[in-house]
């Protein structure tokens, strides 16, 4: 199939959501391909996935961020990449490198942003004690976390639940979140005016939720009755 999106997929680690990105492009009905992926990391385990997958990979591991920058964006060119998914990319991004590619770089993040910004979200959002958590897809612009927000999913959180438990919980929705979004990018259907995100054909839930519940499933029924 020709014209489907080329994307390149930036990961550190793990590269779980790699790999739910990998899947859901296997399907030749999906508009996008993957065509590259980089790490930061040589030991990075997600770079398997790529490999598996026969999708080129590259390591550009050392030198500071200027020279990151430079080298991925020469090799990205080369590779004809449109659109760049950030995956547990941990490492800071050049700004003139986040420019150069302005609304063509996504990311996803482990919270509902704006809230919990930065490392470790999930544990912030513990801290905080908010009801219910989730992770959003975004546009990359230079602040970190930062930029128009293409999709959210959330999850509730649990009385008792750990860092580890809540990580959990929501890295199954990301990797469903995650590749709607890149479908929906390249479907042509996500615009960006006035930095906030337009998608053609969009529908919300219909849906309230209450956390906490009473044992019954239900919101708690108020006590005057
Ligand atoms: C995910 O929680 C993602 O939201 C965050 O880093 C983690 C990466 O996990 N940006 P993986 O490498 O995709 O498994």
């Amino acid at each position: 199939m020709t014209g489907r999106l080329r994307v390149a997929v930036l990961i550190s680690g793990r590269g779980s959501n790699l790999q739910a990105l990998i899947a859901s492009c296997a399907d030749p009905a999906c508009p996008a391909e993957i065509v590259s992926v980089i790490s930061n990391r040589s030991e990075a385990p997600g770079l398997g996935f790529a490999a598996a997958a026969g999708i080129p990979c590259a390591v550009i591991a050392d030198g500071d961020r200027r020279s990151f920058a430079a080298r991925a964006d020469a090799l990205l060119r080369e590779q004809g990449v449109e659109l760049i998914c950030l995956a547990g990319f941990m490492r800071l991004l050049e700004t003139d490198f986040v420019e150069a590619w302005r609304d063509r770089i996504i990311n996803i993040h482990p919270s509902l942003l704006p809230s919990f910004r930065g490392l470790r979200a999930q544990r912030q959002a513990l801290a905080a004690g908010v009801r219910f958590a989730g992770c959003t897809v975004h546009f990359v612009r230079p602040e970190v976390d930062c930029g128009p927000i293409i999709g959210q999913a959330v999850v509730p959180i649990h009385p008792g639940d750990d860092e580890a438990q809540l990580s959990e919980r929501i890295l199954r929705v990301e990797h469903r979140l995650y590749p709607l979004a890149l479908r929906l990018i390249a479907e042509g259907r996500v615009r960006i005016v006035d930095e906030r995100v337009e998608i053609h054909g969009w529908r919300a839930p219909q849906l309230t939720l209450l956390n906490p519940q009473d044992s019954a499933g239900e919101p708690f029924a108020s006590p005057r009755g």
